[in-house]
């Protein structure tokens, strides 16, 4: 609390600074305030300085928004080093009046960690760049229970911390290691142990946010409506999530991992559509996922190639009865399989078996190539019918467009946890979700408008295959196709509504909560993204926070949201198939 006084009597001098002395341009009152408020002045980079550049690309994973001449870039990076300086990042954003981007990884499927979209007005409301991938620290309990993570370290970073902890405890989580954990867990993070464990989100037990005011909150003082929602609806729309506390949760010290690689004339599509009926009744202890991508026979011919990329939490001898009695039709051998710890399983999700485990350690990604992600759940099993034609339309489209489908198995504790216990509403009666995925290299404008334009093809393509009304999403794989706020352009809570249900089944979760007086209380007062008109003005974050973009749904704020395997080395074996 003493920390906030300071502060507080800051705005109040800067303020006056502000209306008396002409001339001061945002930018340059967020300066001034910030270097009183957090005397650290070297931890901004300006545009047009040496830094900036490498500043902002340090962690840039997406060039898609490096070319695009409609994204705008900040007007300044903050790197918080200290909670503190999330504190006074937000405080002095609000003197100044810029709009905050927060990043912890650059994950963000539509940049919106790094850029905005330029208004159809061209005259975008300034803002500036968090980054906190500084703030990584993690530490754990004596325990061994829980631990507390900041934000800014990685997926990688935390599964590295953990594995080299103890090699009986892991937490559930993504694939790809260099996502940052602030948008990864607050937008879910769906992943290997997901069928056993629940999501990261479900996996949290506290958490701290720096909210619109500037005050730092633990779940307590945040209250039980704004820790529900930032468990699964993004926290950038409310606040600035810097550390969570996790329980850690127990597995065998050796998992058995194993890709069963099968083409069409293997009959993948045989084995898919039997996979669709039973993956999400496994033994939660195994995790099949499907990987599927065109590619060659040995003849030339063209095909769809599948990858039953999978592991088990135990030792190869129970694998291998486990999968003879609930899938016998894989044909899984012991040749198949290796026997790994944990840490070096995630790994080899990430196409980097045998590898050494510091690799995790390296947040560097390439930035030199870009990627296009879509999203959908399936409640009712395609059928050998719907998948030839997926394939077919894969395959045909494989000469311009390499794209990958991606389908990991819901069920177990999915099912068992309730669509209202958090933001998350995917669960039961979801078989699998679906990740479509395209990355590419060209840097033209007309060839990247190509790789989009194929995307949107292939979704529109799958829409009967999937579920619908509305057809779900999953917000870490944001899409900015599925609509978006208009900057100056007072977006409606019912044009938000549009893209708001897909994500987070606002509209059916409200219903519901009509009918049931117990979850009413929380769903009436969430200041939830896309829920305008219900959400309680106290809790949202206010004025320069945001400056109304969190109010009915905010696609245009981000904290890097995350991925299974755009890390992955998938994409690449193709590209190779098609020279
Ligand atoms: C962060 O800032 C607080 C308040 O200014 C200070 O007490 C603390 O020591 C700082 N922590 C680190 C790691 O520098
Ligand atoms: C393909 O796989 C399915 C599912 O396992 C099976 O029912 C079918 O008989 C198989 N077809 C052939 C030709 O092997
Ligand atoms: C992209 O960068 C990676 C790593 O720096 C490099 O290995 C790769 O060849 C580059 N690809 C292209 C197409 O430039």
């Amino acid at each position: 609390m003493l920390r906030l006084l300071p502060l507080l009597l800051l705005f109040s001098s800067t303020l006056r600074t502000c209306s008396g002395g002409g001339g001061v341009t945002p930018v340059q009152l967020f300066i001034q305030c910030f270097s009183k408020a957090a005397h650290a002045p070297n931890l901004l980079a300006l545009p047009n300085t040496a830094s900036f550049n490498s500043v902002l690309f340090s962690s840039f994973q997406n060039q898609r928004f490096l070319l695009s001449p409609d994204a705008v870039k900040p007007s300044l990076i903050v790197s918080a080093s200290n909670e503190s300086h999330v504190q006074a990042a937000v405080s002095c954003a609000r003197v100044a009046d810029l709009g905050i981007r927060t990043r912890s990884g650059g994950h963000d499927y539509e940049g919106m960690s790094n850029t905005a979209a330029r208004s159809v007005t061209g005259g975008n409301a300034p803002f500036i760049t968090l980054d906190i991938s500084a703030l990584r620290s993690i530490s754990f309990d004596a325990a061994l229970a829980t631990a507390w993570v900041q934000a800014g370290a990685t997926v990688g970073e935390i599964y590295y911390a953990i594995g080299k902890k103890s090699d009986t405890l892991a937490f559930p989580a993504g694939i790809c290691p260099t996502t940052g954990l602030g948008g990864h867990f607050s937008g879910g993070g769906i992943g290997p142990l997901t069928r056993k464990f629940g999501l990261s989100a479900d996996n949290i037990l506290d958490a701290r946010i720096v909210d619109a005011q500037g005050r730092l909150l633990d779940r307590k003082a945040m209250g039980e409506d704004l820790f529900w929602a930032i468990r699964g609806a993004g926290s950038a729309g409310f606040g600035v999530a810097v550390a969570f506390k996790i329980r850690l949760v127990s597995i065998p010290p050796v998992v058995t991992t194993f890709n069963v690689v099968k083409t069409l004339r293997q009959n993948a599509t045989g084995l898919v559509a039997r996979w669709e009926e039973i993956a999400h009744e496994f033994d939660t202890n195994l995790f099949v996922r499907v990987i599927a991508q065109a590619s060659k026979e040995s003849d030339g011919t063209g095909t769809i190639q599948i990858t039953f990329n999978s592991f088990y939490l135990g030792r190869l001898e129970e694998l291998l009865a486990v999968a003879l009695r609930s899938f016998p039709e894989l044909g899984l051998t012991a040749a198949d399989c290796t026997e790994r710890s944990w840490l070096e399983s995630t790994l080899f999700f990430n196409g980097d078996a045998g590898k050494p485990t510091e690799t995790f350690l390296d947040r560097k990604q390439a930035t030199n190539s870009s990627f296009k992600g879509k999203s959908d759940f399936v409640k009712v099993p395609i059928g050998g019918g719907g998948l030839e034609k997926i394939w077919w339309f894969m395959m045909e489209a494989a000469i311009e467009e390499p794209m990958v489908l991606i389908l990991e198995p819901f069920g177990g504790k999915m099912s068992e946890i309730g669509e209202d216990a958090i933001a998350f509403p995917h669960r039961k009666g979801n078989l699998y979700n679906i990740q479509y995925f395209m990355r590419w290299f060209e840097t033209e404008e007309a060839a990247i408008q190509k790789h989009l334009e194929w995307m949107r093809k292939l979704y529109a393509f799958m829409a009967p295959y999937v579920s619908g009304e509305p057809r779900a999403a999953y917000y870490n794989y944001k899409d900015i196709d599925l609509g978006r706020n208009v900057e100056g352009k007072g977006t409606t809570y019912s044009s938000a509504k549009v893209w708001g249900e897909k994500y987070f089944k606002a509209a059916t979760a409200a219903t519901q909560a009509r009918d049931r007086p117990h979850g009413s209380r929380r769903r009436s007062s969430l200041p939830h993204p896309c829920d305008r008109e219900r959400s309680r003005p106290a809790l949202r974050p206010t004025t320069a926070m945001t400056r109304g973009r969190a109010l009915a749904g905010d696609l245009t704020a981000g904290q890097a949201p995350a991925t299974t395997s755009v890390c992955g080395r998938l994409p690449s074996r193709l590209a190779a198939a098609y020279p």
